[in-house]
């Protein structure tokens, strides 16, 4: 157990807790908005990370202590939606089928991801949290599947967004320096190792996203219409040929936007192995163009870091996670790196580099 995590769990609780769980904050190197349709994604875990200790009450009061949030308390079944707490009841609501007693915990939560960056702060709270119970009270460690559908639950249920499963699992998988080529439909995956030489930049824009404000959800909503419309149970399972037997423009739009997003990924896996970073950069950029112009979830700001980073000589450069603000990712020659960071936040003011990951 993390030292540091200990002192302050005694500070605040008194005494010590029962168990510790971690999950990690992630970048995604390429393929959004792939996840909730079947597809394919390839994220990596960041530096960042997110603990939590967890000890158990004889009540069923939630008492939280979060760096970012605060201190709240609330009785389990009062632990509503927009409350940070709701996760922590989700959280004990999802690990009733593995076990976890439906008691009130004293809940310390320590993070070093940062919120509405779109590096997944709440699938890392999610992760830790399913982590911390199972360790909190003594049930066995399940695999990282189980441990991420879980977490994902307490998002769709609890929180209201209907994301897919990549943050949750690459979140609960944790291995460093690695991208993880995962098929969200059986979350089959192969880990590749990244490019020598070469580092992907997380440069955040410096405007924050929400993403439960709907924008997301409705994405979601015209996927669904977008299969329904070819007659295929998701879009995982269309063919090219048939998004031109959409009527609706924009749904057509989106459609086009994922059936070509699962091609990069695959052909960015292909990239990757081979160490083509030229490829690799150019699938990357193509990702961009197709999330800021079919999908449409780029902001002003994105798309200015994405210009600039490629001028000054990143190989690609894209929007990672959700969009509508928080980061982009660039690969970039690690000797370029100090360059490419220091031309993007001349051109956007306010952005700062959240983390660079080299192999
Ligand atoms: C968010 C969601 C993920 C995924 C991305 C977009 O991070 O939590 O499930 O859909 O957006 O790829």
């Amino acid at each position: 157990m993390d030292d540091g995590l200990r002192t302050r769990f005694a500070a605040h609780f008194g005494g010590v807790p029962d168990g510790t769980g971690t999950g990690f904050g992630r970048v995604n190197i390429i393929g959004d908005h792939t996840d909730y349709n079947d597809g394919f994604v390839m994220p990596c875990i960041l530096s960042h990370r997110t603990e939590v200790a967890i000890r158990a009450r004889p009540d069923r009061l939630l008492n939280g202590l979060s760096g970012a949030f605060g201190q709240a308390e609330a009785q389990m079944d009062a632990a509503t939606k927009g409350h940070w707490l709701a996760y922590a009841a989700g959280a004990l609501a999802v690990t009733a089928e593995i076990g976890v007693p439906q008691v009130g915990i004293d809940l310390l939560v320590d993070s070093t991801v940062p919120e509405g960056a779109g590096v997944s702060s709440s699938a890392a709270l999610g992760v830790a949290l399913v982590r911390g119970l199972c360790a909190a009270f003594s049930i066995p460690a399940p695999p990282a599947q189980t441990v991420a559908r879980l977490a994902q639950r307490i998002e769709n249920d609890f929180i209201g967004l209907q994301c897919g499963i990549m943050d949750h699992m690459v979140s609960a998988t944790g291995k460093a320096r690695s991208a993880m080529h995962l098929d969200c439909r059986d979350l089959s995956y192969n880990l590749h190792s990244l490019p020598a030489g070469h580092v992907f930049l997380v440069i955040h824009s410096g405007s924050g996203r929400k993403l439960s404000e709907g924008i997301y959800n409705e994405r979601v909503a015209e996927c669904r219409a977008a299969a329904e419309a070819m007659g295929v149970a998701s879009l995982r399972d269309a063919e090219a040929a048939q998004i031109a037997d959409i009527d609706d423009k924009l749904v057509r739009q989106r459609a086009q936007h994922v059936l070509s997003e699962n091609d990069r990924v695959n052909a960015a896996a292909q990239a990757l192995a081979s160490a083509d970073v030229v490829t690799l950069g150019a699938l990357i950029t193509a990702s961009h163009q197709s999330l800021a112009t079919d999908y449409e979830v780029s902001s002003a700001p994105l798309d200015m870091l994405v210009k600039t980073t490629l001028s000054a000589g990143a190989l690609g450069s894209r929007l990672t996670g959700a969009g509508f603000g928080g980061c982009i990712v660039c690969l970039a020659a690690a000797d370029l790196a100090d360059d490419i960071v220091a031309a993007a936040q001349e051109a956007v003011p306010g952005s700062w580099l959240l983390d660079s990951i080299a192999c």
